[in-house]
């Protein structure tokens, strides 16, 4: 266990899987029998030596029954599965934005582009759910947190402090470019601001699934493309295709 409720889990894969992409996910079996029935999709949170991490809050069944395994167990798992993070440009400043268990996938995009001195806007509901600052710090990132309690960083929602920070560093010579996980109604207000300041970028996009490769259609999200399914043209969307 992480901290109350959130918990990391390494797993070893018994053959030689592809190396996941920040913003891939695994459907994991928590299970063998058929309750629960399906498996349950997670972001890559860490790639370390061929091992992977998953971290994850328990909401239900699933995610409970995960945070009883032991060590040594084995569990059926597909994966990398879905469209991760593309790599900024050489000019990009990169600025990550994580909401609440968001931070998961933003951790694995943050690790992997920490010589680019990423900015990490980093929002919760309360001081006990901040989680893995000294990670970041170890990265050399130094995240600007907000609480919607103010318990701990600024308090609101972190929107609005990102929202602070764009109006007194316009847009460096070098372009802003966000990219972002979270609760919908934390992207949905990330996306207005980004098309107010004019800045591109990518938001990993959950949705409930069944298959998590494409043939249930369960997945389908509005894009100004067309319908899009979250586990295969997704779960990264360039920020002007989602419809909200
Ligand atoms: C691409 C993708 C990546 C994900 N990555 C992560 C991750 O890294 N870490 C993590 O903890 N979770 C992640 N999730 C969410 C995770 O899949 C669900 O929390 C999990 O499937 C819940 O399973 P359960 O059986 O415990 O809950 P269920 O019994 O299926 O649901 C229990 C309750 O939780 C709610 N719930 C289910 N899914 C979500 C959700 N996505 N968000 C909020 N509430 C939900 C349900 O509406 C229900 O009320 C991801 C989802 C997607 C689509
Ligand atoms: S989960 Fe089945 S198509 Fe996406």
């Amino acid at each position: 266990m992480l901290i109350d409720n959130h918990y990391l889990i390494t797993l070893r894969p018994k053959v030689k899987i592809k190396k996941p992409k920040p913003g891939n996910f695994f459907m994991v079996a928590v299970d063998t029998g058929l309750d629960p029935l399906l498996k349950r999709p997670f972001s890559v949170h860490r790639w370390i030596d061929n091992n992977f991490q998953l971290l994850y809050r328990v909401v239900g069944k699933g995610t409970k029954i995960l945070s009883e395994k032991k060590p040594g167990n084995s569990l059926d798992i597909l994966g990398p599965l879905g469209k991760g993070f593309p790599a900024p440009k050489k000019e990009n400043q990169v600025i990550l934005v994580a909401g609440g268990l968001g931070i998961a996938p933003i951790f694995a995009m943050a690790e992997n582009i920490k010589k680019k001195n990423p900015l990490l806007f980093y929002g919760t509901k309360t001081k006990k759910d901040v989680i893995l600052i000294d990670e970041f710090r170890s990265l050399g990132i130094d995240p600007i947190v907000s609480t919607d309690d103010g318990s701990q960083g600024r308090r609101g929602n972190i929107v609005n402090v990102l929202k602070k920070y764009l109006a007194r560093h316009p847009s460096p010579v070098t372009c802003y470019v966000l990219y972002a996980c979270g609760p919908e109604i934390m992207l949905e207000a990330l996306s207005d601001l980004a098309s107010k300041f004019n800045i591109k970028g990518y938001f990993a996009m959950e949705q409930n699934m069944a298959c998590g490769i494409g043939t249930c259609l369960g997945c389908v999200i509005k894009t100004r493309k067309g319908h899009k399914r979250v586990c295969k043209e997704g779960p990264v969307f360039p920020i002007e295709e989602i419809v909200w």
